[in-house]
């Protein structure tokens, strides 16, 4: 059985929560495509040396020789990591180095799930579910703000909303598969659901596209 969930939005909205979800509930396999930009990221900063230094060279390289090692680390979930991958994410030749393997594991057996900004638009626009989940700047902030202090990270709430924001514009406003809901997603308002209602919602509206393949 082949079944594609894509599911697109905005920083802390809450798209990881309800994938793995979904991957469990369904037994699909799950893929959150950011860690490819994060890991690109990482990777094109090490070969440039500063930041500031990154360029198109070094992020096309460093997507080309990726490897599922890169996508493991703990260190990319930082807001340095994720500031590094909406810059080289803005790069086309890197989006589409990065483009045949997200379609390769959409298409797998058994069913996948894939969390990201493009998805329902570029990588998988066949999807049979698409999902576009938002939730307020105010909320999202405050929900990244509460995992990275939770995870130890020495960050202000102000810090964390700046990032959001600086991010959020940036995939939003670049040319190469901007961040956009797909004309037939759903447009799923997280804002004032916990994670297990967000979750429940995704998973009624899989159940019954599924009822009808
Ligand atoms: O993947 P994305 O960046 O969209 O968000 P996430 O990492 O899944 O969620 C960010 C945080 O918000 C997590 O700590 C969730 O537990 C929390 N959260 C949520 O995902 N959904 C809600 N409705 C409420 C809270
Ligand atoms: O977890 P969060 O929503 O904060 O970010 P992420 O999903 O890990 O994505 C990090 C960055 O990678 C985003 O801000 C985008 O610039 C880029 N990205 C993208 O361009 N396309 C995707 N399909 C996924 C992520």
């Amino acid at each position: 059985m082949r079944f594609t969930v894509a599911i697109d939005g905005p920083a802390a909205a809450g798209k990881g929560t309800i994938s793995r979800g979904v991957a469990a509930r369904f037994g699909f396999a799950h893929l959150d495509t950011g860690l490819l930009y994060r890991a690109t990221g990482r990777r094109a900063l090490i070969a440039a040396g500063a930041a500031d230094a990154v360029g198109e060279v070094e992020a096309i390289a460093a997507a080309k020789a990726l490897t599922e090692a890169d996508l493991a680390r703990d260190d990319l979930r930082t807001a340095e990591a994720g500031a590094a991958a909406s810059r080289v994410a803005a790069i086309p030749a890197v989006r589409a180095a990065l483009l045949d393997w997200q379609r390769g594991f959409a298409r797998r057996e058994g069913g996948a799930v894939l969390d990201g900004r493009d998805i329902g638009t570029v990588i998988c626009p066949d999807a049979d579910v698409k999902l576009f989940v938002t939730a307020s700047d105010a909320v999202r902030a405050q929900r990244r703000y509460e995992e990275l202090h939770l995870a130890g990270h020495d960050v202000t709430y102000e810090d964390v909303a700046a990032q959001l924001a600086e991010r959020d514009a940036r995939d939003a406003a670049r040319d190469a598969a901007p961040m956009i809901a797909a004309a037939d997603a759903l447009q799923l308002d997280t804002t004032s659901l916990t994670a297990a209602e967000a979750l429940d919602c995704a998973i009624a509206h899989i159940e019954a596209k599924l009822s009808k393949t």
